[in-house]
């Protein structure tokens, strides 16, 4: 790893704890910054030093970028299409002014590679199941897409004069252990405690809307790939490839978890796509990422976590 010290925001919670435990491994001083609004501290690997405060907190920030940091890993956000809608107001506040605070105290400090978690929630809707590549128009149809992509621009922007490489990563659906419980996030999760608990899943629209579910495995290594890149700039994709609708993955979890369970179902979210799969071709041949996951192979993985979690 090129770098010694790495800043990691909201590295307390579902992804950032797992990226904290690779970066870990390979020998990284790892700090997290984390408000504990959805992050817990039981995921956090005692070795990272932790820093409970908001991105917000401009001073605070600082003092933590000047304390040698080499890197910054910023995935600290509201992390819900649905409810940015309500609280667009929130949701800018952190994942607008947030990342603003966080990059002006990274200005003019050692720092010499930021890694922003942006989200497939930056796309226009997806015509079909066809694969979306980096190019494809933008259209977020809810306020937490408006926010991801608005900082994109600033990145791009900025990236210049902050002279700090830069990569956006576009997650696409990610699962695995530790996805903390919302009624807005995490399809796999919400669907397997509902199950778990005795109740049916809820669908919204007719439920073919088709997703990209990525392990959480593919977006550590997929961010640690951007991490070392040899880039100025630039935006990638890290999903699976692979599509699934919201129906299949109602099916395979009723199938292992309560068979024979009938959903209920919902009025459409307009605030959420359709359709929704990454084309990889640029981070394939850019950063040689390559998803390993396979859903059908982790789903069990995933409902015995859940299990143990949130099973009454
Ligand atoms: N999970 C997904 O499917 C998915 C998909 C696309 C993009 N992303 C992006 O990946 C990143 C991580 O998402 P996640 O799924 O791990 O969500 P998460 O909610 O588990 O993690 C976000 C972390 O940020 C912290 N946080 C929130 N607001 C903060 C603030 N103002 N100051 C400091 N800390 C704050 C939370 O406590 C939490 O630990 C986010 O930026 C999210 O937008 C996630």
């Amino acid at each position: 790893m090129n770098f010694e010290r790495i800043l990691v925001t909201g590295g307390a919670g579902f992804v950032g704890s797992h990226l904290v435990d690779a970066l870990i491994d390979r020998g990284v001083d790892v700090v997290v910054v984390d408000n504990l609004s959805t992050g817990v501290r039981e995921n956090l690997d005692p070795k990272a030093e932790f820093v409970k405060c908001d991105v917000r907190d401009h001073d605070a920030i600082k003092k933590v970028v000047r304390s040698g940091v080499d890197a910054v890993i910023h995935l600290a956000a509201r992390v819900s299409v649905r409810s940015s809608v309500e609280g667009f107001l929130d949701d800018a506040q952190t994942n607008v002014l947030g990342t603003l605070t966080l990059l002006d105290a990274v200005r003019g400090s050692g720092v010499r590679k930021f890694i922003y978690a942006s989200s497939m929630a930056v796309y226009a809707d997806g015509i079909d199941r066809s694969p979306i590549p980096e190019i494809y128009p933008k259209g977020p149809p809810s306020p937490y897409g408006v926010a991801k992509l608005t900082c994109e621009r600033y990145l791009e922007l900025l990236q210049p004069s902050l002279g700090i490489r830069i990569a956006a990563l576009r997650y696409f659906n990610v699962y695995g252990p530790r996805q903390g419980y919302t009624p807005y996030v995490g399809v796999i999760t919400i669907f397997s405690k509902e199950l778990l608990n005795g109740r049916p899943p809820v669908i919204f629209g007719d439920g073919e809307q088709t997703r990209d579910f990525v392990s959480v495995r593919d977006i550590v290594n997929g961010t640690l790939l951007a991490l070392e890149a040899d880039i100025d700039w630039d935006i990638f994709n890290i999903g699976s490839g692979r599509g699934w609708t919201v129906n299949e993955i109602a099916r395979m979890l009723i199938e292992r978890i309560r068979p024979g369970t009938i959903p209920e179902s919902a009025p459409a979210r307009p605030e959420e796509m359709l359709f929704s799969v990454a084309d990889l071709t640029k981070s394939e041949s850019v950063l040689g990422y390559e998803p390993k996951g396979m859903l059908e192979e982790d789903i069990d993985e995933i409902i015995e976590w859940c299990r143990e979690r949130f099973a009454k």
